[in-house]
């Protein structure tokens, strides 16, 4: 069991990104990076050689783990691409989806009564990831959802053409952002899975598991 990643190279992204607006504000999704860091520190005990492209959280280092900081959507896909190849992509960020069109150099002025941001979409890593020349043979992703949770999971499973998406749903007392425990609707083609409700750490455990079996699946002849 200990074994099971040894000679495989790992992937992961954890934590929000930050898109700066001045040099005080920024726009941001909510993560702690719990969950990546869980799952990057899963594979380092299954012997992968895991690379984890963290944005901006206060959590240490797993050991074992090459660990590579940075705080936009744009500094994340850099960092992501240039890390591949690799067997497994797991994407666990938060990215944020639109970034200010651009970064203003001083602090920006409160005078007016309301305030207009011209945002543009950030790249999508995953998909990024999944359409690359490159690509993992695994590449998992995952999804918050407030409601219809299947639907919109499978949904990202097919347009962002994932192996496997692990939805949480958000909005409800002890799953999700900035919390230890979490539950996982997990999806694949063909599959599904339930896991949790559990410790972040327990969880990473139990979605590894899933995810090497299904490498081992897809992997296996016939
Ligand atoms: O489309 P949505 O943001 O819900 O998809 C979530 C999944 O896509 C997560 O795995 C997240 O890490 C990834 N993602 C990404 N780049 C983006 C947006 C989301 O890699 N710009």
């Amino acid at each position: 069991m200990s074994a099971m990643l040894a000679g495989k190279r790992v992937v992961v992204s954890a934590g929000p990104t930050y898109e700066d607006i001045d040099p005080v504000r920024f726009i941001g999704n909510r993560s702690s990076g719990k969950m990546g860091f869980a799952l990057a520190t899963a594979a380092a005990a299954r012997g992968a050689e895991v690379v984890l492209v963290a944005g901006p959280v206060q959590l240490p280092a797993p050991t074992g783990v090459l660990r590579i900081d940075v705080r936009s959507a744009a500094q994340m896909r850099t960092a992501v691409l240039a890390a591949l190849p690799a067997d497994l992509y797991i994407g666990a960020a938060a990215v944020a989806d639109y970034a200010p069109r651009s970064i203003a150099k001083g602090k920006m002025k409160k005078t007016g009564a309301t305030l207009t941001l011209e945002l543009v979409r950030t790249p999508d890593i995953l998909a990024e990831v999944a359409a690359d020349p490159r690509r993992p043979a695994m590449v998992v992703g995952f999804a918050a959802e407030t409601d219809d949770v299947e639907h919109y999971a499978r949904g990202k499973l097919e347009k962002k053409k994932l192996d496997l998406i692990a939805a949480n749903r958000v909005g409800v007392p002890g799953s999700g952002f900035e919390c230890d425990d979490n539950a996982l609707s997990v999806y694949w083609h063909g599959g599904s899975r339930e896991l949790g409700p559990l410790p972040k750490t327990q969880l990473a455990e139990a979605l590894l598991d899933l995810v090497i079996a299904r490498m081992q699946a897809a992997s296996a002849p016939g």
